[in-house]
């Protein structure tokens, strides 16, 4: 075996090795073009690292995308704002650079169903996924069934101290089904225990005037409040539901051919 050789193997063990599998699928070819086309060497390396990095986040944003479990996947982007003029776009904008995330600070999305809440907190969740914090989404009804279900096994603080972990908690659908007195005992836990640490988005069909309600205990719905708006952008949305949308404008048809 000459020289030659030995450094190429070398050269392609390292790569295995050191996980750089995208320089390594990409290599040979890129020499050759490098060669002809006389690169420089610190040109060649820097791209052939730039294109490991490039590769290397797209996949950590997808894995991280998996784990925070969103049951559909929509951007800030998708998202028609002339649609629903009461959010503030410069709002939005700030919560885009994800400062929230860094001061650990929540967001509340309130208004009645269609209007984009949960579109929303998928849309930041997905701005937090691409500024490289990990996230998490719940649906406050299945959250409060494994808080249930930790507390019976007697495996509450482990999962309390999973739910905590993430710098982004998702809490959707607040106020659709009521907690029972346990329920919300143990919801007022997992917020206490985030309270000022990590952030919190969460939405609801109801106003906080309800939440007494919703929490069945008036001493607990203001516990939770107080803490989850210490620190809280809250959004009202006021305004028509999306999913509407395209059925009125076809009942508005057949009203106006039936004219
Ligand atoms: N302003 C909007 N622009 C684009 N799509 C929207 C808008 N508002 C809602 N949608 C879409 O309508 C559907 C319902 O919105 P969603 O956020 O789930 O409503 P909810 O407020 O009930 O959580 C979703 O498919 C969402 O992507
Ligand atoms: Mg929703």
């Amino acid at each position: 075996m000459n020289n030659n050789t030995l450094i190429y193997e070398r050269l392609y063990t390292n790569l295995e090795r050191l996980k750089l599998t995208k320089i390594s699928q990409i290599l040979d070819n890129y020499l050759e073009r490098a060669n002809k086309e006389k690169t420089s060497i610190i040109e060649a390396l820097d791209y052939l690292i730039e294109t490991e990095r490039i590769n290397k986040d797209e996949t950590s944003l997808i894995m991280r995308t998996n784990v925070a479990g969103f049951p559909y996947r929509k951007t800030l982007e998708q998202f028609d704002f002339t649609f629903q003029p009461s959010i503030d776009i410069k709002v939005i904008n700030e919560l885009k650079t994800v400062r929230f995330i860094h001061n650990k600070e929540n967001v509340i999305l309130l208004g009645p169903p269609g209007v984009g809440k949960t579109h929303l907190a998928i849309g930041l969740a997905i701005e937090v996924l691409r500024n490289k914090f990990s996230t998490y989404y719940i649906n406050c009804h299945q959250l409060i069934t494994q808080l249930n279900k930790a507390q019976y096994e007697n495996n509450l603080t482990t999962k309390l101290k999973t739910l905590s972990k993430y710098k982004l908690l998702v809490i959707d659908e607040i106020g659709y089904l009521p907690f029972d007195k346990q329920g919300a005992n143990l919801f007022f836990q997992l917020i206490s225990k985030r309270y000022e640490k990590n952030s919190i988005i969460l939405t609801s069909n109801k106003s906080f005037s309800d939440w007494g309600e919703i929490f069945g205990d008036n001493v607990i719905a203001s516990a939770i409040l107080d803490r989850l708006l210490h620190h809280c952008t809250v959004i009202n949305i006021k305004g028509e539901s999306y999913r509407l949308k395209d059925r009125k404008r076809t009942f508005a048809k057949i009203a106006g051919d039936r004219k």
